[in-house]
């Protein structure tokens, strides 16, 4: 397998905390940390294969930081890489915007050409509408601290175990 960008922002709380958690559940694959907060077109053009780590804030929308970046994502050429996006929100306390970050985040990038990968199914989420959601499935992993915390590690070893056979 390809080595893998890794793009979060490095001062969050829980979407640290799960990027260092898949960072130690895919021991047999390079992984390269890199901060969305000062991240350049090149640094992400330099992987073919890449995970986004996107909270959803502001009632339905990107963080800043990820919403900076979107003038430079817009602009690129994604054709030939394959995207992973992991997405957290609060399914109780947002249940009409739930994840809806990942919805969009995923959305700019597919439209740039990128083939995004790791899917899941929404049965196990309560909710009422969501962004992320194509066909029964969320657009990558979704994870709810809030709520369900206590899932985070199954769900995070069968995701990467998907990821083994959908990356490059
Ligand atoms: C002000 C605020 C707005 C939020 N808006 C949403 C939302 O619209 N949809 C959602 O699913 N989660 C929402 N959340 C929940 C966050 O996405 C969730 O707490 C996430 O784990 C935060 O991750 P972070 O600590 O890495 O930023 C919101 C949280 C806060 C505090």
């Amino acid at each position: 397998m390809k080595k893998i960008g890794l793009f979060y922002s490095f001062n969050t709380k829980n979407t640290s905390k799960i990027a260092e958690q898949i960072k130690k559940s895919f021991a047999d694959a390079e992984i390269d940390m890199v901060n969305v907060e000062t991240v350049t077109s090149g640094q992400f053009l330099a992987y073919d294969n890449i995970i986004c780590g996107v909270p959803t804030w502001f009632d339905g929308e990107l963080p800043n930081y990820w919403d900076e970046f979107v003038p430079d994502l817009e602009d690129m050429d994604l054709k030939g890489k394959t995207v992973a996006l992991y997405g957290l929100g609060d399914q109780k306390g947002y249940p009409e915007n739930f994840l809806d970050g990942l919805g969009i985040l995923g959305e700019i990038l597919e439209n740039q050409g990128a083939r995004l990968v790791g899917f899941t199914s929404v049965e196990g989420y309560t909710f009422e509408n969501s962004r992320a959601v194509r066909s029964d499935k969320f657009m990558g992993l979704a994870i709810d601290f809030e709520n369900q915390g206590s899932l985070n590690e199954e769900r995070i070893s069968a995701w990467i175990g998907q990821l083994r056979s959908e990356f490059q």
